[in-house]
């Protein structure tokens, strides 16, 4: 059976549910998950030995949180090419970090993006459309794996 890796960073904690909702939603699908926050990976050993990813950050003053764009150097090496992979994230105003992360997967991991970045404005994770957009996202690795 396949299983997903999903990396978050998140100060206040809105990320963090979407990563857990994500989580849920690929369970749902029969597929195994493990959902890390970005402190927990220290080595790049640590991302090996899964069959899909998917890497989520709040943006903060334009940019990712800072321990994701160290987890992303790190990722570099690990082997993740070929791999299916999504990205994600919370925002208020203009959301950069989402598409950053992808971005890098796709062009310096050479990943299989699933969909587009996952960008969700504060306080909208109850909205029907994030709630679809997650279901989306979470079928797609979840046939990929
Ligand atoms: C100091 C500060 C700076 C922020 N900078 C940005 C920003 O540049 N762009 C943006 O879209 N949101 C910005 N935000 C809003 C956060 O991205 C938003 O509150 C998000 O929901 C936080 O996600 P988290 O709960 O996962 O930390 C900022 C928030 C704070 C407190």
């Amino acid at each position: 059976m396949g299983k997903a890796l999903i990396v978050y960073a998140s100060r206040s904690g809105g990320t963090k549910r979407l990563a857990q909702m994500l989580a849920d939603e690929i369970k749902a699908q029969g597929k195994e998950v493990e959902v890390k926050p970005v402190a927990k990976i220290k080595s790049k050993d640590e991302l090996k030995g899964y069959d899909a990813y998917l890497f989520g950050s709040a943006t903060y003053h334009g940019s990712m949180i800072q321990a994701m764009k160290k987890m992303l150097f790190m990722a570099e090496g690990a082997g993740l090419g070929g791999k299916p992979g999504a990205a994600f994230g919370l925002y208020g105003w203009s959301g950069e970090a989402p598409k950053r992360i992808y971005d890098t997967m796709k062009n310096i991991f050479k990943m299989e993006m699933v969909g587009d970045p996952l960008r969700v404005k504060t306080g909208e994770l109850g909205n029907p459309d994030v709630k679809k957009k997650i279901e989306e996202i979470a079928k797609e690795i979840a046939k990929r794996i």
